[in-house]
């Protein structure tokens, strides 16, 4: 059985989320019926979907009959009795499980035997709901992201006792209404919020070790990972009340599984009130006047006149071709079987393993090693984090950095944590994608079209660690439990099976 757009939708609360389903569910040709509980909240979570839309019609990208015809589709109310013709009713309400189970209740009293009943839960059991209901096989979770309207993403989430077909059904028609969906077994964080965890929890761990600032780690993971905005702004657009409650709820969920602990730089951040972009002050400071922080850029150093490429750069190779264009000559020596690295003169140049560059240049008997850090795409990238030796000199770093910079990429330098700071970062998004998907939770391809569409992430963590070859990857990740000797950095069982299979999580022939 299918729902088709002659079906009646209904929405409870109609708060940010609810009004926002509500103009999903509108658009496609529902009717749907609006309700809240609060006096007045119904209606004026109408009038503010259809104050939106006329935006919407003076940009130009909406016709006012259209925006009307949605319009005129949702009707608000403040019975719950005027829901019982709905055939999908999606909740919307305050976080709260006993809350979430009257509410269920009621409406199985109200509506079909066969009326599908849908949570936009973020943080509860599918499973805990569904435990108060008569019949459980009906609940299953439709997990939108904010702006409803605007983001792709719908996790539909299955409970133990949700029904296949309830699921298939809400999963098609997610789709049907020009969404990305994708299927997860309910458990902590469902896909993203539980995978999105290390973005946050890696660059807090850089920071609080003294690796680099907050302006030049999310300048990195902008201008060199193509992320939309880095660790720290996006903490504070998000809120670190509503961010640090979401890392402790799943960390608890996961009884204290190390990969999750919250961090207590932002702990104290909660604590001192300074909450982010709303309340003025966060990572950085929003008052008025107030300097922006800048990234840490190296100045311009002398580019070399010629390098030496020995075995092949691997994820990094595309900057072969970008030096030359930069009019340095590129000798090449295919023989090296290691890990390829660029040398100038007695500097080596190589892509991190995860490894400190100070215990690597002890493990190879050498002083003057530089490392650079992952980018998303060698070939476009605007900025590399560098990273010396303690043994190595600042002249080295220099010529590093001049190398670099001759093809119009700029330079952060940081200090010597393992695994630097995208490096480290994508190796552990995708250990938590592979740990999901290990779990039974979902599949591969969900894991990326999680990250893409509920967090616009520019790649999935899984490709991204195809791409970077998954022997990498393990490796980083291996690095850094012996650098940190800490169980949080365990790689996946899923992880090691491709490697030893030399695999990829998306199929084919994995990188290196
Ligand atoms: P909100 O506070 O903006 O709106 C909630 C609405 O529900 C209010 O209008 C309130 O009057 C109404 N309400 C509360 N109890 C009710 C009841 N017993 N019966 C009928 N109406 C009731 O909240 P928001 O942000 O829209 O969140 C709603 C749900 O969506 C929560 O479960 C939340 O975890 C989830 N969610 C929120 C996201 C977000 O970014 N805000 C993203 C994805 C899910």
């Amino acid at each position: 059985m299918t729902l088709t757009v002659n079906e009646t939708v209904a929405v409870i609360g109609a708060g940010t989320m609810g009004a926002g389903i509500a103009q999903v569910a509108a658009k496609f040709g529902h009717s749907v019926l609006l309700y809240d509980k609060m006096e007045g909240a119904a209606q004026a979570g109408l009038d503010r979907t259809a104050k939106g839309l006329e935006k919407l019609v003076a940009r130009g990208k909406m016709s006012e009959e259209d925006k009307n015809a949605l319009v005129s589709r949702i009707q608000a109310t403040e019975n719950l009795a005027d829901l019982a013709p709905a055939r999908l009713v999606v909740e919307a309400i305050v976080e709260n499980l006993a809350v979430k189970q009257s509410v269920f209740s009621e409406l199985e009293e109200l509506c079909g035997d066969d009326t599908i009943l849908a949570t936009n839960t973020s943080s509860i059991s599918v499973t805990s709901i569904g435990a108060a209901l008569k019949r459980p096989e009906n609940l299953v979770g439709m997990h939108f992201f904010n702006p409803a309207p605007i983001m792709k993403l719908v996790e539909v989430i299955k409970g133990l006792a949700t029904s296949e077909e309830v699921a298939q059904q809400v999963y098609d028609l997610s789709t049907a209404w020009g969404k990305h969906a994708v299927m997860a077994k309910s458990t902590p964080g469902f896909i993203v919020n539980r995978v999105a965890r290390p973005f946050y929890a890696e660059g807090l761990r850089v920071l609080e070790e003294g690796g680099a600032d907050e302006a030049t780690i999310d300048a990195i993971a902008r201008e060199s990972g193509q992320f939309r905005m880095g660790p720290f702004e996006l903490m504070d657009l998000i809120g670190h009340d509503v961010n640090y409650s979401v890392t402790a709820s799943v960390f608890d969920a996961y009884y204290g599984d190390q990969r999750f602990l919250p961090s207590l730089i932002q702990k104290d951040l909660v604590e001192a009130g300074f909450h982010g972009r709303k309340t003025g002050r966060g990572f950085y400071d929003y008052s008025e006047g107030a300097e922006k922080a800048q990234p840490n850029t190296l100045a311009k150093q002398d580019a070399p006149s010629a390098i030496t490429v020995e075995g092949n750069l691997g994820v990094a190779e595309a900057l072969v071709s970008r030096i030359e264009a930069a009019g340095i000559s590129v000798h090449r020596q295919s023989e090296h079987e290691a890990q390829g690295r660029i040398c100038i003169g007695n500097l080596v140049l190589a892509l991190t393993d995860g490894r400190m560059a100070t215990e690597r240049a002890a493990a190879e008997q050498r002083s003057e090693l530089v490392l650079f850090d992952l980018a998303l795409d060698y070939a476009t990238a605007g900025r590399i984090a560098l990273v010396k030796a303690d043994q190595a000199s600042e002249a080295s770093l220099n010529q590093a950095a001049g190398l670099f910079q001759a093809l119009d990429i700029q330079v952060s330098v940081i200090d010597d944590v393992p695994g630097m700071v995208l490096m480290r970062t994508v190796a552990m998004l995708a250990n938590e994608g592979a740990d999901a998907v290990n779990q039974q939770v979902c599949d591969v391809a969900a894991v990326d079209v999680a990250m893409q569409s509920g967090v616009n992430y520019p790649k999935g963590p899984m490709a991204w660690a195809d791409q970077v070859g998954l022997s990498h990857i393990h490796t980083v990740l291996s690095n850094l439990v012996a650098s940190y000797g800490e169980d949080r950095y365990r790689p996946s069982p899923l992880l090691r099976r491709k490697v030893f299979a030399q695999g990829s999580f998306h199929g084919g022939a994995s990188h290196d």
